[in-house]
């Protein structure tokens, strides 16, 4: 493992612009349980049933309080970790440039990053279906469900449900992110859900090297991943940052 850590650092090191996709495995040893998997929010409850956009338009009381109540009231707690700071040590590094990550818990921006692009929106607030005005989630925590403007209108979170497009800006920032990288790090993500898990895809068409973090494989590891580094985000990042910042940028 020292030695796969050493020479994915070498890639990073030698790279002239790094980039990172993230997903809900990142946020793990945050206290944020993943979707798929062991513990993963979907062996719980039906992702079409609360996550899907046509659910929550149908009876968003409902989707409020079996889903999007408690994930507000989980992530208002949770805290960044060593995977989101690793990434932070490697933007200060000058060596990474952005993030593309389908999380909606903001760890990346509470942790310091400062280019984090969210490709399925953010959980950070929410907005009113009739007269769009925005406001933090926070405000809905508690009271009546469905929360309501004072417009008058249902409140919705402002991430991406199931059936819905990618914000725009979003994916076009990602695309260009993708285009221009050399190296990509694909932490924490089972890369199951389009169009996200296409990304590393397209980088590595691009010709990026491609190092990837999770604690189990994807279907990403034994094709596209140049580098499968197997283990808890936290430690493979504090350590492939500190091996990075050890190294010049020609790799010694
Ligand atoms: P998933 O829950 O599908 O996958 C989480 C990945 O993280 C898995 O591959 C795990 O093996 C890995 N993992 C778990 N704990 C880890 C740890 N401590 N360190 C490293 N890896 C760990 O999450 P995503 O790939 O992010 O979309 O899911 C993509 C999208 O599916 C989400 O953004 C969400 C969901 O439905 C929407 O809500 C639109």
């Amino acid at each position: 493992m020292e030695a796969l850590i050493q020479q994915a650092a070498k890639e990073i090191a030698c790279a002239r612009n790094v980039i990172a996709l993230t997903g809900a495995g990142i946020s793990v040893e945050s206290g944020i349980p993943p979707f798929r998997g062991k513990g993963g929010l979907w062996e719980k409850i039906d992702p079409m049933e609360v996550a899907h956009i046509d659910a929550f338009m149908e009876d968003p009381a409902r989707v409020w309080r079996l889903l999007i109540q408690d994930m507000g009231h989980l992530l208002a707690s949770a805290q960044p970790n060593d995977a989101h700071q690793g990434l932070v040590a490697l933007e200060k590094q000058g060596r990474l440039t952005s993030i593309i990550t389908q999380n909606v818990d903001g760890l990346h921006q509470a942790a310091g990053s400062s280019r984090v692009v969210e490709f399925h929106g953010s959980f950070a607030t929410v907005s009113c279906l009739k007269c769009h005005t925005k406001q933090p989630i926070k405000n809905c925590l508690t009271g009546e469900l469905p929360p309501l403007c004072d417009c008058g209108g249902v409140l919705r979170p402002d991430c991406v449900f199931f059936g819905e497009m990618i914000p725009m800006n979003a994916f076009h920032a990602a695309q260009a992110a993708v285009a221009t990288c050399d190296v990509m790090l694909v932490v924490g993500t089972s890369a199951t859900v389009q169009p996200a898990a296409q990304m590393p895809v397209m980088a590595k068409q691009n010709g990026a090297v491609i190092i990837e973090v999770n604690l189990d494989s994807t279907p990403l590891s034994h094709s596209i991943s140049d580098y499968m580094i197997k283990g808890p985000a936290g430690n493979s990042m504090r350590q492939l940052a500190t091996a990075a910042n050890e190294m010049r940028s020609d790799g010694s």
